[in-house]
């Protein structure tokens, strides 16, 4: 399948796995990247650009396919060392780097002049504009029902991407809520160029992440994630468990009053507890509703074969009959 998005990144099939916290490591990169899409190392799990560069080099040892790099521009007042990741990015030979939260803008001239290709995450289309406007090549729209943040508009994707189709010139990829051959079909249909997973590519045999929260997401339905942090408005799609059940006891009783510091232990240093230790009530962690649709744990290229496979199969069979 050929789309602008193939065209852009030089990869067979128009499938990206979205940069993921403790989930995107040269493991499930690579896998992705092997199997045709495009795998995504996430920046900031690598404490300092030191270590991002060190999961750049393992990732170009696990694969010969292009792959690229997630930096996430937190909404905190202590930055991380951005300029030095997006050195170590360009050192490491990456050229597809994907930026989320906040705007690129100001480290869009560092990422221009070392050839990066940069696709924009965001959920809303004024932002997506803006992407456009500063020099994005690509954006990939992050529907209301997708895992992490989905920011305050709460624009489901069967309005969000026919939107985004209408306003935007550079290519855009569906995100949230994508996890088989009718996502990617219906995403194409409604002007995408291609899908990107979170979720889905969580729930595979090469994710790095403990067995418990493979099981977790395959014993999930569509009901049991929560919204959470609303009032901060930094809002965050998670999987219900006990630690978010007391996280949201505590955003009941503060209302308007809510501080980060009253969260912190539902939402700081949960990462590695869930993904590394397995400890699925350890607090608030994304995971998209997408989860309802997921009830197997296969390879990365079992997966995205069997995609590609259903997809030209839906096209030409079930689409293809009803004009008879
Ligand atoms: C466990 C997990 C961690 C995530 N961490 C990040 C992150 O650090 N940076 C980021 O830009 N997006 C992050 N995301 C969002 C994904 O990249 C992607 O946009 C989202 O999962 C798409 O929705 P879906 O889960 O319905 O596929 C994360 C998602 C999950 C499930």
């Amino acid at each position: 399948m050929k789309t602008r998005i193939t065209e852009l990144f030089g990869i067979a099939h128009p499938i990206i796995q979205g940069g993921m916290h403790f989930v995107g490591l040269a493991e499930l990169a690579s896998a992705v990247s092997n199997a045709g899409g495009l795998g995504l190392i996430t920046a900031l799990t690598q404490k300092t650009p030191e270590l991002l560069s060190k999961e750049i080099a393992k990732c170009r040892e696990m694969t010969d396919k292009p792959f690229g790099v997630n930096v996430t521009f937190l909404p905190t007042f202590s930055s991380p060392p951005y300029p030095e990741y997006i050195a170590a990015i360009a050192e490491g030979g990456v050229r597809i780097v994907e930026t989320a939260g906040r705007s690129p803008e100001q480290y869009m001239p560092l990422f221009k002049a070392a050839g990066i290709k940069v696709i924009h995450k965001c959920t809303s289309v004024r932002h997506a504009l803006k992407a456009e406007k500063i020099g994005c090549d690509a954006v990939s729209v992050d529907g209301f029902e997708c895992g992490g943040h989905p920011g305050e508009d709460d624009v489901p994707n069967m309005i969000l991407l026919p939107r985004a189709a209408d306003e935007l010139k550079v290519p855009f990829v569906a995100s949230g809520g994508m996890a088989d051959a009718r996502s990617l079909v219906a995403a194409l249909a409604m002007g995408a160029d291609g899908m990107n997973m979170g979720t889905r590519f969580v729930a595979t045999k090469e994710a790095p992440v403990h067995e418990n929260v493979k099981k977790a997401i395959v014993a999930a339905t569509e009901l049991d994630t929560r919204l959470v942090m609303r009032s901060l408005r930094n809002t965050e799609r998670v999987l219900k468990n006990t630690g978010v059940d007391r996280l949201l006891e505590i955003e009941r009783e503060r209302g308007g009053d809510l501080q980060i510091e009253d969260i912190v232990e539902q939402v700081s240093g949960v990462y590695p507890k869930v993904m590394l230790d397995g400890e699925m009530d350890a607090g608030a962690w994304s995971c998209g509703m997408v989860a309802g649709l997921i009830d197997d744990i296969p390879t990365v290229k079992e997966l995205i074969d069997r995609i590609m496979s259903d997809a030209t199969r839906l096209i030409h069979g079930r689409l293809g009959q009803l004009l008879g």
